[in-house]
């Protein structure tokens, strides 16, 4: 086990989440080299581990699980597949062959060292004899520290990582060095997407190439074939189709993600009606499926035109993740022009067709920023792929949602806002009633400001009707915040 460790391997090993380690290092409680923690240091600030100490970890896997791709959940099941798992064990196996080798040749070695030093210690120059016992007496000290060192604690730590590299392999791609986790049964492609990760793709399903990314260490399984042709020179390289592979060892790859919206092209993908689920007299919800060779690509936070048989189309917000591109969720408020037909012809089974994505209400890149969201409505539905979207990510340090409605129904996904609450310490929900007239607002904004006086260094997305958006905007004159930390989404 390497005695660096990278960050997103040290938070699984102590069981906290990648931001909750960047605020240790922020606050100066752990050191890092080359972005790399050391584990005597991980120990030091993290002294409890314990291979049983998850629970963090754990409810933010199970919040990421129930709400982000519940679909895949099904296709996927935490433990590997055999056949993994035995190229896993027989890797780690090889490895600790070679480690033993190694150290009985080192031993062999300091045996050597002190024999001669013992014989030098018997000759006549008393300079020379006084070096030899020096070296001597240095040689038994750092025996004794390095035996302090490798004590019970991180013997733990050396187990459970052996553990969740036999369950988990580690990959990190280059240029970007950002990095996931590949679990269960899935392919690099899905893992990469379930972590937030904008990763070429186009089918995922082995037709397409454009997932074709390079493996330039660790070693890969095929997990499903393929009709797309890679050549002999790629192969030969250590190209690989990313929705066709899985990791047996840890993984470095070269691989061209999606930046900028406009890195994803414009997509038409006829659709099912999955579900319709009206929540409230004035809301339903819109789960589509698209062919399981032509899934949605897009970034959390925008939106789509749908295109219904009858000639009725509008441009809706996705609400879910962009990890899950087969199963889209949108909702539909009764204000709408989409919403009569909605309601009253759909039926499960009934084709949509869709056009997108569009518009640049994302996530920044890379941003690790503070965020609030402030959603009005059905805004709620933007924000939920936003916050979908961060969750995967583990980057922002802390979050807050307000989400304001002018009655009780209002807040349709309540019980979702709050269970993400209560599993993540980094995340805070308000439902604040509030109606349009200018004394309800007020109210509800001051206590918005009361909370965030300052909002220089945070990121704010605000959802909702128009006219919210510009008294928002006009709010928030008073609270300077750079234009470009101030993203808004109108909703129809
Ligand atoms: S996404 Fe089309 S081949 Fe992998």
């Amino acid at each position: 086990m390497p005695q660096r460790l990278s960050l997103s391997r040290a938070a699984r090993l102590v069981g906290v989440t990648r931001s909750t380690l960047q605020k240790s290092i922020q606050t100066g409680q752990l050191s890092t080299f080359e972005g790399k923690v050391t584990v005597t240091d991980l120990l030091r600030v993290y002294p409890e581990t314990q291979m049983e100490n998850t629970t963090l970890l754990e409810r933010v896997e199970r919040i990421k699980a129930e709400a982000v791709y519940e679909q895949w959940r099904s296709d996927t099941t935490t433990l590997p597949h055999p056949e993994v798992l035995m190229a896993r064990l027989t890797n780690l196996s090889k490895e600790l062959v070679s480690t033993k080798n190694e150290l009985k040749k080192y031993l062999e070695l300091i045996e050597t060292l002190w024999q001669k030093i013992t014989e030098l210690e018997q000759v006549n120059d008393v300079q020379l004899r006084s070096h030899c016992h020096a070296l001597y007496e240095w040689l038994v000290s750092e025996k004794q520290s390095h035996s302090q060192i490798i004590n019970e604690a991180v013997i733990q730590l050396l187990a459970k990582d052996t553990v969740l590299r036999i369950m988990a392999a580690h990959v990190k791609l280059i240029p970007s060095e950002h990095e996931f986790f590949i679990e269960g049964n899935a392919s690099i492609l899905e893992a990469a997407l379930q972590a937030g990760i904008a990763l070429n793709y186009g089918c995922s399903s082995g037709n397409c190439g454009l997932c074709k990314a390079r493996v330039v260490a660790g070693e890969v399984q095929k997990i499903r074939q393929h009709d797309y042709v890679i050549s002999e020179a790629e192969k030969l390289m250590g190209y690989k189709l990313m929705c066709a592979h899985t990791a047996i060892t840890d993984l470095i790859i070269e691989a061209d993600e999606a930046h900028h919206v406009t890195d994803i092209p414009l997509q038409q993908i006829e659709a099912k009606v999955k579900k319709l689920e009206p929540v409230t007299p004035e809301l339903l919800i819109l789960y589509l499926q698209t062919p399981r060779t032509k899934t949605l690509r897009f970034f959390a936070g925008q939106m789509v035109t749908l295109h219904l048989e009858s000639g009725l189309s509008g441009h809706y917000f996705i609400a879910s993740c962009p990890c899950d591109g087969r199963n889209l969720e949108f909702h539909i408020a009764a204000d709408n022009s989409f919403i009569e037909p909605a309601f009253q012809q759909l039926k499960p089974g009934q084709s949509i067709n869709i056009e997108g994505p569009k518009g640049d209400f994302v996530l920044p890149e890379d941003s690790t920023r503070p965020a609030l969201f402030i959603a009005y409505s059905h805004g709620f539905a933007p924000i939920k792929g936003l916050l979908e979207h961060a969750f995967a990510l583990d980057t922002i340090a802390a979050f807050h949602l307000y989400w304001l409605a002018n009655h009780e129904n209002g807040f349709y996904q309540n019980n979702l806002c709050r269970a993400w609450a209560d599993a993540l310490d980094s995340f805070q929900y308000t439902p604040i009633i509030a109606t349009r007239d200018e004394l309800s607002l007020k109210q509800a904004f001051s206590s918005i400001w009361l909370e965030y006086p300052d909002l220089s260094q945070f990121e704010v997305y605000i959802a909702g009707p128009e006219w919210f958006i510009t008294v928002v905007k006009e709010q928030l004159q008073q609270h300077p915040l750079p234009t470009t930390q101030l993203h808004s989404a109108a909703i129809a």
